[in-house]
């Protein structure tokens, strides 16, 4: 496809589809549109929609707000949440009368510059209420964009977030000069109602011909999420103690921890001796004792390195203070709830 059919699609799509009566999109100056936006950044539409309303009848203009006290902004932000983006508001409010003479400024530098507006708000702003061209990226057209290019890598990674930035801005170069602010409304509904984080509405896209992800069918794969911290790891010695028969020992874990209420191999702490804590704690003795290779388990918190130790039970008092135990025949296995890493094993015993 050429590139220009990105943003007429998206187009086509807003002229059927796009929102435009929201309380900000009626009379969209920028200090109403800042307002929206901010209110916007951690909160749903219809939640923000009764605040915003309430705060233009208090505050209609930027000098009202400047010169209200802070408790009074906060106050008309109870519910929100969020309170760090009621003070940045009066506190650039300040910053407005004090350095543009109360007007909400229109350079995307100096809009970029006041408190609580980073690159993707202060272009919104702008090219909601002035139809100035400027890409904007937040969080639903990173997700528009990751998947419609394919773009590999958790964007919070500054080179990901770059290619995003670029594709942002080819698109947005694109669009005819008097709808820059229809296109940048647009992508931001296209994320929020079709293009979702979890079952996106592809069958309804505009996007969906041209959209990589959904070609390769990896939609569920973009963006690539946060890596995960490296996880710590633990270690553990699992015993697969058979008796002459082959039947092989399991006991019931605990009802909490790891693997709580399965049956599993008894564990042997690390740093137990093998013999000795069998014959302390399974009061038997064993022999042929044959280590396998290490096998890893991860957990959402930790990997735990389990060595599976194969022994014969040589002789038992019959008595073992383990809680429930079976004496488990795999080759006529009985139905158990089992371990994730006990049943492999018991599968290559
Ligand atoms: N989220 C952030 N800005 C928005 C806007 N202008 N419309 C809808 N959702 C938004
Ligand atoms: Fe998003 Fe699906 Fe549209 Fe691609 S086709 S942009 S994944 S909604």
């Amino acid at each position: 496809m050429s590139i220009a059919q990105f943003s007429d699609q998206v187009l086509e799509w807003f002229d059927d589809h796009g929102r435009t009566t929201l309380p900000w999109q009626r009379e969209p100056t920028p200090y109403r549109v800042w307002v929206s936006e901010v209110m916007l950044q951690q909160t749903q539409v219809v939640t923000v929609i009764p605040y915003f309303q309430r705060f233009m009848e208090h505050f209609p203009a930027v000098f009202t707000l400047a010169a209200a006290p802070l408790d009074e902004v906060l106050h008309l932000w109870t519910g929100l949440g969020y309170y760090a983006r009621a003070r940045n508001l009066h506190r650039a409010a300040g910053v407005i009368m004090a350095q543009h003479g109360g007007e909400f400024p229109q350079h995307i530098d100096a809009v970029q510059a006041l408190p609580g507006i980073g690159r993707s708000t202060a272009a919104a702003i702008l090219a909601l209420s002035t139809g100035q061209r400027h890409a904007i990226l937040d969080g639903n057209v990173k997700r528009v964009l990751a998947r419609f290019h394919a773009v590999d890598g958790w964007p919070g990674q500054a080179v990901v977030e770059q290619t995003l930035w670029g594709w942002a801005e080819q698109h947005t170069a694109t669009v005819p000069e008097q709808r820059v602010a229809h296109y940048t409304q647009a992508m931001m509904d296209l994320g929020a109602t079709l293009c979702t984080r979890a079952n996106p509405a592809c069958a309804r896209c505009p996007l969906q011909a041209d959209c990589a992800a959904h070609q390769q069918n990896r939609v569920g794969d973009f963006p690539t999420p946060k890596p995960r911290k490296t996880l710590p790891v633990r270690a553990t010695t699992l015993l697969m103690l058979h008796d002459a028969n082959h039947h092989v020992l399991l006991i019931q874990r605990p009802p909490t921890g790891i693997w709580g209420g399965l049956w599993s191999f008894p564990e042997c702490p690390t740093g137990w001796d093998i013999q000795d804590w069998c014959e302390q704690k399974m009061r038997c003795r064993i022999d042929s004792v044959e280590a396998w290779p290490v096998l890893r388990h991860t957990f959402s918190h930790f990997h735990l390195d389990i060595t599976p130790v194969r022994a014969r039970v040589q002789h038992t008092s019959g008595v073992m203070d383990a809680g429930a135990s079976v004496w488990y025949n795999p080759a006529s296995p009985q139905a158990l709830g089992l371990a994730a890493p006990v049943q492999r094993l018991l599968e290559r015993l």
